[in-house]
């Protein structure tokens, strides 16, 4: 077996994380999420989950992906040999898979316009006849799909230190300086306070049982949470960093991303008379209006677009590596033919994604829309995986693992593991340990049950 890389240092082990988590679900998904369920009432429920679910999932995670020192599946195996815990890891690398054919699509679409801004076809054009031109063909959106797909592979190839760490490190703070810059240029349109208010003025009449799993699901997909990816992370920390400092690092930036993601889209959406609840093209077709706005816009245009795409490969790579990881330690391949053959299945899996408005545009389904009553939306299979996986499948996936922390692994080795032994004293970890035994996995169950129809 290939010996086991650790993380540099502390700084490292934030930057990796937060990579994983800041992609492109705070800067696309969140906004169109926000956008369909009605904005700041919404967004409050997202924070009270963030802090209350989030955190105590992504703890969860980290205890036992460093305590086991193991990948996702592995380390259920380890802590608890002979059972059939392991099985919540396999549903998360099922889960990155699904989430992986998605996610490449998107971030082919971001290529796509670092590409058109590049030769000057992008600013100027009416956007939302560009997006949806551009969605609905099928040989350009798959060649972006494609190409994303080879970088990933080529970061994850390089391993854990080489790869994802150094990449990371710089590139975020870049990505929260530009959309700062954005976001002082959305506010200041004509127009931009009705945004303003849409984002920060709560009308709970909006609010249903679907949305607050569609919040919860937000939290689950934005953090990286309830699927194994911060098990085998956390599985390359040191014992020595304070996963709580960690935990709360990760989850502030996140969050801190997202809200800003949604200052610099809001105003601009009313600003522009786009429809708050226009789906995944949301952020694409509002963005490029905003860069029309500056000066040298086709310039920050490209560069917006290019850190979003690495900001995508910073998560998409810590999808893989939930994969490769097990494949490497489970099945016993090498690293270099598990992260080439887990590319080619997620990739192909990820065609029917990209291609889900041309050739499979009539596998879909109508369901009933989250926003204007009585309405529907149309799902297509990108969007069928995207709820499976972020709806179903990690807030199950969370659920189990804290009931597995809580109920299984025990106070005493779960405050071990936070501690480092002792080493670290805090009043909080009592407190972190009673929401994770019953807290937690309660409001997860009521939320998905409710969110479901179920109850
Ligand atoms: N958290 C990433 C984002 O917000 O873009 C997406 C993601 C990455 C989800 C890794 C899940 C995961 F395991």
């Amino acid at each position: 077996m290939e010996k086991r890389e650790q993380f540099g240092s502390t700084i490292g082990v934030i930057a990796a994380t937060a990579g994983s988590a800041i992609g492109l679900g705070n800067i696309w998904r969140f906004p169109y999420v926000t956008g369909e369920n009605g904005g700041a009432a919404f967004l409050l429920i997202y924070i009270v989950l963030m802090l209350g679910i989030g955190v105590p999932v992504m703890l969860s995670e980290m205890i036992i992906g460093r305590k086991s020192q193991s990948n996702a599946i592995g380390s259920f195996k380890k802590l608890v040999p002979q059972s059939y815990w392991w099985l919540i890891g396999l549903m998360g690398v099922f889960a990155s898979f699904i989430i992986l054919a998605f996610y490449s699509t998107v971030a082919g679409w971001t290529l796509h316009y670092v590409y058109s801004s590049v030769s000057h076809n992008l600013l100027g054009q009416n956007y939302e006849v560009f997006f949806l031109d551009f969605k609905d063909s099928s040989l350009m959106p798959v060649i972006w799909h494609i190409v994303f797909m080879i970088f990933t592979v080529f970061i994850v190839l390089a391993g854990v230190k080489k790869g994802i760490e150094k990449y990371t490190k710089l590139l975020m703070p870049l990505l929260f300086l530009l959309i700062i810059i954005l976001c002082l240029r959305s506010v200041t349109l004509p127009g931009a306070s009705k945004g303003l208010e849409f984002l920060f003025r709560p009308d709970f009449s909006k609010i249903d049982a679907n949305a607050i799993l569609a919040a919860l699901g937000q939290a689950f997909f934005s953090l990286s949470i309830g699927m194994g990816t911060v098990i085998t992370y956390a599985s390359y920390i040191q014992k020595k960093e304070n996963l709580g400092k960690i935990a709360l690092s990760v989850t502030f930036a996140d969050f801190a991303l997202a809200l800003l993601a949604g200052i610099m889209i809001f105003p601009a959406v009313f600003a522009f008379g786009i429809e708050p609840s226009s789906g995944p093209g949301l952020v694409f077709m509002t963005i490029p209006s905003i860069f029309e706005q500056i000066p040298f816009g086709n310039i920050f245009a490209i560069i917006f677009f290019l850190l979003l795409a690495i900001a995508a490969l910073t998560s998409s790579i810590s999808l893989l590596e939930v994969v490769v990881a097990y494949a490497v330690e489970e099945l016993n391949l090498k690293r270099r033919s598990a992260t080439i053959i887990s590319a080619i299945l997620a990739t192909m899996m990820g065609l029917f994604c990209t291609l889900s408005w041309s050739t499979f545009k009539n596998f879909n389904i109508n369901v009933a829309s989250d926003c204007d009553l009585g309405g529907t939306k149309t799902m297509y299979f990108f969007d069928m995986m995207d709820f499976m996986a972020s709806n179903i499948l990690l807030p199950l996936g969370g659920m189990l693992i804290v009931i597995f922390v809580g109920w299984k692994l025990g106070k005493k080795k779960a405050i071990m593991e936070l501690s480092n032994e002792n080493k670290l004293k805090s009043k909080l970890f009592d407190l972190v340990f009673f929401i994770i035994k019953y807290i937690a996995p309660i409001a997860i169950a009521f939320v998905f049950l409710k969110g479901i129809n179920v109850i």
